[in-house]
C-alpha cells in the first residue's frame, strides 16, 4: 500500500522542515503494511530527507527528473543528486504536461533515465486526450510510449489523476476509478506481458475519502496534494490506510 504526498511547490523550505518534524514525531511505527513517499520541492529535499531518514517506511522523492544525464540543462536537478538523495521520481505529472507542455516522449525518457539511476518512477496518467469513443486512448498512448522505455526494469509505479479531480476538493467517482484501473492493467498487461504494477489514484484524497480509494480492486495506493500539507491531515489519511478493511 502506497501513500505518497506531493508537496508540489507550497511549501517555504521552513515549512517543509516544520511538516517533515511533524511527521516524524507523529508516526507511529505499526504501519509496517505501508510505504510513504513525500515529494518535496528541491530546495527542501534536502532538510526533510535529513528529519526523515530513519523511518524505514518513509522513502523520498523529486517532483520531476532529467531526461538525460549528460546534457546540460539549466533548471534541472542533477542526476547524481537525484540517485543519492531520492528513492523515487514523479514524472509526468498532469500540471507538467499542461503547463510546460511535457509530452509522452519527455516522460519516456525521464522515466528510462530514473530507472538507470535507481530510481522507482511514478509514472502520472490522465484521460486528457481521449476522445468521445475512447475515452481511454489517451492514457494508452501515455503508457505505450513508457513501455519501450522501461520493459527490462522491474519497478515503476502508474499514478490515475484525473484532472479534474486535482486541487477542486471533488475526488473523481470511485466506480470510474476501478474501471480506470482496470483498463490501465490490462494495457500495461498486454504492453509487457505482465500487469503486476502498482496503480495509484490521486485528485482531492482526504481523510474522509481515502477508504474508498483504498478497498477497490485494483488500486495498491493514493497521491495526495492539499491535503499532505499539514501534519493532521496527511496522518489521518496514513491511519486510515492502515485499516484492516483497506489491507490487501
Ligand atoms: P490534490 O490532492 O490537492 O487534489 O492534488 C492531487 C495531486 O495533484 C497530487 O499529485
Amino acid at each position: 500500500m502506497y501513500i505518497l504526498a506531493n508537496w508540489k511547490n507550497k511549501l517555504s523550505s521552513e515549512s517543509s522542515k516544520r511538516l517533515a518534524e511533524g511527521i516524524y514525531s507523529r508516526l507511529v511505527h505499526q504501519y509496517l503494511n505501508i510505504e510513504i513517499v513525500i515529494f518535496p520541492d528541491d530546495i527542501s529535499l534536502l532538510g526533510v530527507k535529513s528529519i526523515l531518514d530513519s523511518l524505514s517506511i518513509v522513502k523520498i522523492g523529486a517532483q520531476d527528473g532529467p531526461m538525460d544525464k549528460t546534457s546540460s540543462l539549466t533548471g534541472s536537478i542533477s542526476a547524481s543528486n537525484l540517485s543519492k538523495f531520492c528513492d523515487y521520481v514523479l514524472l509526468g505529472h498532469s500540471e507538467r504536461r499542461a503547463i510546460l507542455g511535457e509530452t509522452n516522449e519527455m516522460v519516456a525518457l525521464k522515466a528510462t533515465e530514473a530507472i538507470e539511476l535507481g530510481l522507482v518512477p511514478v509514472i502520472c496518467v490522465t484521460k486528457g486526450n481521449g476522445t468521445a469513443f475512447d475515452p481511454y486512448s489517451g492514457i494508452k498512448a501515455q503508457l505505450e510510449s513508457i513501455h519501450d522505455h522501461i520493459r527490462r526494469q522491474g519497478k515503476y509505479l502508474i499514478a490515475y489523476e484525473p484532472t479534474d479531480a486535482i486541487g477542486t476538493g471533488i475526488s473523481a467517482d470511485t466506480e470510474e476509478v476501478k474501471n480506470t484501473a482496470e483498463t490501465i492493467r490490462k494495457m500495461v498487461s498486454a504492453i509487457q506481458g505482465s500487469s503486476d504494477i502498482p496503480v495509484l489514484y490521486g485528485g482531492s484524497v482526504n481523510a474522509k475519502n481515502v477508504s474508498s480509494f483504498l478497498s477497490l480492486e485494483g488500486i495498491d495506493g493514493v497521491l495526495v496534494g492539499g491535503e499532505s500539507l499539514t501534519v493532521d491531515s496527511f496522518l489521518k489519511i496514513v491511519k486510515k490506510a492502515s485499516d484492516p478493511q483497506n489491507l490487501k
